[in-house]
């Protein structure tokens, strides 16, 4: 796959002084999120940044099913916002993405590399040949113990090969394929550091929600559940009986729910804890694990996350401060090319976008 680095698991701040930064695009189900930073000292100069919705079902469970009308969305939308770099970084997730944590002994760079298909195979559901393979050691071995934790990706070649095609197609050169969840911990490392603590981030968006559980900057659980806040706007269209547009602008508050309010404030919270629930799981999971790494909070972005008092809700069922990522928090923003309460606004959505703009296209 040339010149390609499928994906990156580095939770150490994704640049080094002098390189240049690849565009941040995030092709969601529900919209495309691109983001541009330039490198400013140790923090990042945010130059652009924006969204557009995409028509529905152009991508669905991950896969890019309408590249013709998804390409046409992403070249107006950076045209629109003038970017002139081309080389991106994207991510992806869904069915045909496998990640696995594996325990192997320990072993040179060189020799693992060599050993590691073999060794995938019976991890992978898919035909080896058929998959894009990467992995990282995690280097948990000890003086006591000559095992190490490896960290191994697979990604169907032919989905990976499908965005390539259409990015190549309206003129952008991938640089850097990475998956959601980890680019989601780059964003928060390249924030908040995160090297000394337990959290856990959860990234709703509008056909599922990832969590993904960093210990000490090293991801050690990461979940897709094809749960997200469509559901909401579906179950608010059939209890009313209205179209989906209008149960969209009732859920995100653009219509006033006036007398409806007692029934969707009802539906708010039976879908709602269908998200903590899901967390949940994956908590207790976690706990099984590692019974003494105490979670200090859970944060939570993309779109799902601005429903009104979801942080509350959360705080309440698990008894973990919650909080919503903040991406831009080592980031100084242009004011004369970004308006402050539009980037306040957009920022929960725009995480992941973020984490792939931190990504160097010099690899
Ligand atoms: N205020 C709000 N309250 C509830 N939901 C909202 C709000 N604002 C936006 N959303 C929802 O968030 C979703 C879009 O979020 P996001 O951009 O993170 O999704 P996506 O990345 O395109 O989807 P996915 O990651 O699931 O493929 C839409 O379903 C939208 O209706
Ligand atoms: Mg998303």
């Amino acid at each position: 796959m040339g010149s390609l680095k499928l994906p990156s698991f580095s939770f150490k701040l994704p640049f080094f002084s002098g390189q240049k930064l690849a565009v941040g695009l995030d092709i969601g189900s529900h919209s495309v999120k691109v983001c541009e930073f330039r490198q400013s000292g140790n923090s990042y100069k945010l130059i652009s940044l924006g969204s557009a919705i995409l028509p529905p079902n152009c991508i669905e469970d991950g896969v890019l099913q309408n590249p013709e009308a998804v390409g046409k969305v992403i070249s107006t939308l950076s045209k629109n916002l003038q970017i002139k770099g081309k080389k991106v970084a994207i991510s992806i997730s869904g069915y045909s993405v496998i990640v696995k944590k594996i325990n192997l002994l320990s072993m040179a760079e060189k020799e693992l590399a060599a050993h590691i298909q073999a060794e995938a195979e019976q991890y992978i559901p898919f035909d080896i040949d058929e998959v894009y393979l990467d992995f990282q050691d995690l280097k948990t071995n000890s003086a006591e113990d000559e095992r190490t934790d490896v960290m191994l990706v697979a990604a169907k070649k032919e989905v990976v090969d499908g965005y390539l095609k259409m990015l190549h197609s309206i003129g952008l050169n991938t640089v850097v394929v990475d998956v959601d969840a980890f680019a989601l911990e780059n964003a928060y490392g390249a924030n908040f550091g995160g090297q000394t603590e337990n959290v856990a981030l959860i990234d709703i968006g509008a056909s599922k929600m990832n969590i993904n559980i960093v210990s000490k900057g090293t991801c050690v659980l990461t979940r897709d559940i094809v749960l997200g806040s469509r559901l909401l706007t579906e179950t608010i269209q059939s209890h009313f009986g209205i179209s989906f547009d209008e149960a969209e602008s009732l859920k995100i508050c653009a219509t006033p729910a006036g007398d409806r309010k007692a029934q969707l404030d009802e539906i708010f919270v039976n879908t709602c804890s269908q998200w903590v629930t899901e967390a949940k799981r994956a908590l207790d999971f976690y706990y099984s694990n590692y019974p003494d790494e105490i979670i200090s909070k859970l944060v939570l972005s993309g779109g799902g996350s601005k429903v009104k008092g979801l942080t509350r809700l959360f705080t309440e069922e698990t008894g973990i401060k919650t909080e919503i990522f903040k991406p831009f928090a080592n980031a100084e923003a242009d004011q004369n090319k970004i308006d402050p309460d539009y980037l306040k606004n957009i920022a929960p959505e725009m995480a992941l976008s973020a984490g792939l703009a931190t990504r160097s296209t010099d690899i």
